[in-house]
């Protein structure tokens, strides 16, 4: 949905259920799904109707609502346990999106604490929901802003590169990675951001470049491959992307592509930028080798619309995500502003104390 300074709204509460933008259906088709039972709204993940870590937190906080809303019974404990039902539900949809996990939880806590009665405890959830999609605008606008504040100085304007989409439609509006080009361009620090198409459903060049376009950000799109070639012929300033979750020591799992596009980083001296709210850091993985990786069907990589690309006898790997190592990051952006990944563990020091 647009407002007037046309923000991206991809899960908001509407008339008594949930509307997402059909993000697959984008940029042929804008186009929402009215989604009012728990079960739809595990399709809708699944199916990546709605994506991206944050976009899949909220989405999944109203699952848990409209779940809640399902369940005919006065009988607290009984509700609690139909309750666990729905979270298990949404926990199976997609694994490696910490956001997902860390919203389910939050939304069963609050059912366990409030007290009162199953009406009192449906309200709390959807307080909850509508608690954590606001929060999520404002902690990826406070991204946006702390991401100025550690891009490169040497140059008054710079080009930036990013992967995947973690745009306005990956979160609850304005975007992590996405959302540090927007206050780059809204401040005159950006000449024109470099999407690179992210093989194989193509989130950058069907979302990313959508987003841009919406707003009037100059944008380049490239397939994958290319951005080595660009940093070579010195066209990148810096490389900024989000995250679907971050280990303790500041390794990273983001959507495939991203590692070798810090390696190449690395190999040009370019800055290599994480943004993701602190919601996305998985404090009980020490390292990203504990990060579930998903994989997804495999027609996913070999058909193009109804053409097959391979010869029968050919076997398929899909991982739709990999793990930067945290040593070729040069900084993680959150909300509470920039952090070497080293740092990270500090901040849960203070989120015990
Ligand atoms: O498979 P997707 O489209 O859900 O993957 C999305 C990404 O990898 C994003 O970069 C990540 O979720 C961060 S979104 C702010």
């Amino acid at each position: 949905m647009f407002s007037q300074t046309n923000q991206v709204y991809p899960v908001i509460w509407h008339n008594d259920s949930v509307s997402l933008i059909d993000q697959t259906r984008l940029p042929s088709e804008y186009a929402f799904v009215e989604i009012s039972r728990s079960e739809d709204m595990a399709v809708a993940i699944k199916t990546m109707i709605v994506r991206g870590a944050p976009a899949i937190g909220v989405a999944a906080a109203y699952g848990m609502y409209l779940g809640a809303r399902e369940i005919h019974t006065n009988n607290r404990d009984e509700f609690l346990h139909h309750l666990e039902n729905v979270a298990d539900m949404l926990r199976c949809t997609r694994p490696t999106a910490v956001n997902l996990f860390w919203a389910i939880s939050r939304m069963i806590k609050v059912a366990y604490e409030t007290l009162g009665s199953v009406g009192d405890i449906k309200k709390a959830l959807f307080q909850t929901a509508q608690t954590i999609n606001a929060e999520d605008l404002q902690t990826c606008q406070a991204i946006g802003d702390n991401g100025l504040k550690v891009l490169p100085t040497r140059l008054e304007q710079l080009t930036l590169l990013t992967h995947c989409n973690a745009g306005a439609l990956a979160t609850a509006g304005y975007g992590t990675a996405l959302g540090v080009v927007r206050s780059a361009w809204r401040e005159g620090r950006l000449t024109r951001v470099f999407a690179d198409e992210t093989r194989p459903r193509l989130q950058g060049a069907k979302l990313t470049t959508w987003e841009c376009v919406q707003e009037g950000i100059p944008v380049t799109l490239i397939t994958d491959s290319m951005a080595a070639h660009c940093m070579k012929q010195g066209m990148i300033d810096a490389v900024i992307v989000g995250a679907d979750r971050i280990a303790a020591n500041g390794d990273t799992a983001n959507k495939i592509g991203t590692y070798s596009l810090a390696l190449v980083s690395k190999a040009h001296h370019i800055p290599f930028f994480v943004a993701a709210p602190l919601s996305t850091v998985d404090f009980s993985l020490s390292d990203g080798s504990q990060i579930p990786i998903e994989e997804r069907d495999p027609t996913e990589i070999y058909q193009v619309g109804e053409t097959i690309l391979t010869p029968a006898g050919v076997e398929f790997y899909n991982p739709a995500f990999d793990v930067t190592p945290a040593e070729l990051i040069t900084a993680i952006i959150t909300e509470n502003g920039a952090f070497a990944p080293g740092e990270l563990k500090q901040l849960q020091l203070k989120q015990m104390v």
